[in-house]
Formats: structure tokens, C-alpha cells, sequence
């Protein structure tokens, strides 16, 4: 996933990240990362901050890309953490970013959330603790060849979320054959998948749209 990751990020990131465009200027890729924003925060205040000002919050990312949304975050939440796996990416969030000293860009392994708060390790914990108040995704899990890793993820959001903390993210809902070998064509889900696996990874799964559907949003709140 890294090698796939790193080859199309050096070649054209901002054309993966959103494929509708080949050339993107600053202007236009960060409008549509606004546009994100205000379509699935904005519009969802009561989902996403229950009440907190958003200036108090925390806020992870997964699959951040090249900070087409990650800079829109900065601008409104207090603090926000975002991971992407491919380290060319990560290099270009870090640029997108740069003014923003409440964002903070790192690379991660592709399966955990150990990047950005340790596990305990026997009875050892290394770094420090962080719990978030919110966390999001959008188009990286549907190219995600497994569903034990998109699974873990879920798992390692729970462990960070605080109780009642929404992880708000997509997967792919429509019946594809996922493609190991090119890591763009991920694994998919059915309503009842998902379902399954909020409850096995303690979360509610309490809305949904989109099943069936190349982008099915979930909404998972931490039980
Ligand atoms: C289509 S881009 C979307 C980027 C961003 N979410 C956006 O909407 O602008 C998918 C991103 O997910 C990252 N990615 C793919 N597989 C990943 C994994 N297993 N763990 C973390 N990031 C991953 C890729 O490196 C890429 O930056």
C-alpha cells in the first residue's frame, strides 16, 4: 500500500487524492476540501461537536492525503492530528499545513493508530496518552484491500475516541472485487457488515447513508 501510495503521490497526489481533476491549483484543491467540510461538519454540527465548541476539540484524520481537508480542519477545530501512510503525502500536508501550528501530519504503518498514541506494550506505555473528541475519513478505506485492517482502524479509533465521540468515515458499499496487488480497489460492505462490525468494535452504528453505494458513510458513536 505504502510502495502504491508513494508512486502516485509523487506523480500526480492532488489527481489521486481527488480524481475528478488532473491539475489542481492551491485554490481550488483547498475550496474543495472546504466544500467537504462544510457538507460533513457543518451541516452535522449537532453529530460532530454534541455541544463543544470546536475550538475545545481534538480531531483525528485517517488518510489524510496531500490536507485537502486537513487544512480546513485547522481552521475550525482546536487540535487536530491527521495519518496517511504514504510519506509523500505526508510531505505535502505538512506544506498545506504549514501555518496551522494546531495541525500535526504523521505517517503511520497502514493498519494502527500506534503512530499517533502508543499501545500499552506488556505493562509498558510508551508516549504520551491522547483521546480525541471526533474522528473522520473520506475516500481511504474503499481502497483498503482488507477488511481486517479497516477493521483495526475501527478498533483504534475506539480506543482513542472518547465515550460518545463519533468517528464519521466512508467505505465502499458496492459489491467490487477488492485488488491486493494495486491497493485501489478495497474491500466492501454490506448494511449488515457494518453493523457487525460497530457492535464488535464497540461502537453504535446509529446512521448511515449511501449503502450499496461506491461512498457509504457510517456513523459510528463510541458506546
Ligand atoms: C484518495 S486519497 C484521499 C485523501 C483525503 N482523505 C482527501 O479526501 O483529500 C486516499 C489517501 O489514503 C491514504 N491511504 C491509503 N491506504 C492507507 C492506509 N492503509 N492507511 C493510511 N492511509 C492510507 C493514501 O496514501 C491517500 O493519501
Amino acid at each position: 500500500m505504502r510502495r502504491d501510495w508513494n508512486r502516485r503521490a509523487r506523480e500526480n497526489a492532488r489527481h489521486y487524492v481527488v480524481t475528478g481533476q488532473h491539475q489542481w491549483t492551491d485554490e481550488e484543491f483547498f475550496q474543495s476540501g472546504q466544500i467537504t467540510m462544510e457538507e460533513e461538519i457543518l451541516n452535522d454540527l449537532s453529530n460532530v461537536c454534541q455541544g463543544r465548541d470546536p475550538k475545545d476539540m481534538r480531531v483525528l484524520e485517517i488518510g489524510c492525503g496531500a490536507g485537502r481537508v486537513t487544512r480546513a480542519f485547522a481552521g475550525f477545530f482546536g487540535e487536530v492530528y491527521a495519518v496517511d501512510i504514504s510519506r509523500e503525502m505526508v510531505r505535502q500536508a505538512r506544506e498545506a499545513v504549514a501555518g496551522f501550528p494546531n495541525a500535526h501530519v504523521i505517517r503511520n504503518n497502514g493498519m494502527d493508530l500506534s503512530a499517533v498514541a502508543p499501545h500499552w506494550w506488556g505493562r509498558w506505555r510508551i508516549g504520551r496518552q491522547l483521546q480525541f473528541d471526533f474522528a473522520f475519513s473520506v475516500i481511504v478505506f474503499q481502497h483498503i484491500p482488507s477488511r481486517e485492517i479497516i477493521e483495526n482502524y475501527v478498533r483504534e479509533v475506539q480506543r482513542l475516541l472518547r465515550p460518545g465521540g463519533l468517528f464519521k468515515f466512508q467505505v465502499q458499499g458496492s459489491p467490487v472485487e477488492a485488488d491486493p496487488e494495486h491497493s485501489w480497489v478495497g474491500d466492501w460492505f454490506t448494511e449488515q457488515q457494518a453493523r457487525e462490525m460497530a457492535e464488535r468494535c464497540g461502537f453504535e452504528l446509529r446512521y448511515q447513508y449511501g449503502a450499496g453505494d461506491q461512498y457509504y458513510w457510517l456513523w459510528y458513536f463510541k458506546r
